[in-house]
């Protein structure tokens, strides 16, 4: 813990060094030899059309990447009990929200891009064609939040000033529409160690987020492998 609202980073369940961590993580992002979509694109309907959008959807692979990181989002939610409320952002043709169903959690699946709503498989998911930025629900309505590879799309072409104000509505969004003692977490990708330093301290300063609130990064030498969570734990 750096200071009292801080967030620690923790990478395979050890508590590492911080700047030794960012190091790590400065170096291998300017090592990438491909830029991902995120960084091409100005928004995601622009990357997330025809064909990618079929492909996606269609994608075999994508599903069980996506239900393993909606797995261990669960972990680090610690498992909750099945029945209770969670509320998927940037759920796209619904490989989250779907596993989130079939293992019997009661789920609402937002999304930006209406064609990406046309393809999920299960009717009883009813998703909200919606914007993260602009989460339309009630106050204290979710028990949890989670949101699998979406966050990175929401900042990443951001300027520093404006990219604060962004999460600042979200950090507080997500605070208002989660019940007491609720969880969120967000997996994201591509975001360098000043933007991951800077979601730390919005958060950190914005909704009412305890000390357990943290980075979790799993496989933090391998770029291919690496996997960062936000995990935010409402007082
Ligand atoms: C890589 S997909 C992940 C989809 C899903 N979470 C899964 O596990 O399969 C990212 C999704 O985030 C959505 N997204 C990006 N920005 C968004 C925003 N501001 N509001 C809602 N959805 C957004 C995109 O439309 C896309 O469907």
């Amino acid at each position: 813990m750096v200071g009292k609202k801080r967030f620690v980073i923790i990478a395979n369940g050890f508590l590492i060094n911080v700047e030794g961590y960012l190091l790590e993580m400065g170096k291998s992002t300017y090592n990438r030899k491909k830029l991902p979509p995120e960084d091409m694109y100005k928004t995601p309907e622009e990357y997330y059309q025809g064909e990618v959008l079929e492909d996606y959807t269609r994608s075999k692979s994508l599903m069980r990447i996506q239900e393993r990181i909606t797995k261990r989002a669960l972990r680090i939610l610690g498992d909750p009990a099945p029945n209770c409320l969670i509320l998927d952002m940037g759920m796209g043709c619904g490989f989250s929200t779907s596993y989130l169903f079939l293992n019997n959690y009661n789920v609402v699946g937002i999304d930006l891009i209406y064609e990406m709503l046309t393809k999920y498989k299960i009717p009883e998911l009813n998703p909200v064609n919606g914007n993260i930025k602009k989460l339309p629900f009630r106050s204290k309505s979710f028990d949890y939040i989670i949101s699998i590879s979406a966050l990175q799309w929401i900042i990443n072409k951001l300027k520093r000033v404006e990219r604060a104000r962004v999460l600042k509505d979200v950090a507080i969004r997500i605070d208002l529409l989660l019940k007491r003692k609720g969880k969120a977490v967000f997996q994201f990708y591509s975001v360098s160690s000043n933007v991951m330093r800077e979601i730390g301290a919005v958060f950190a300063d914005n909704g009412h987020f305890g000390e357990e609130s943290t980075f979790i990064i799993d496989n933090p030498n391998s770029s291919t492998k690496r996997k960062t969570f936000l995990y935010l734990k409402k007082e």
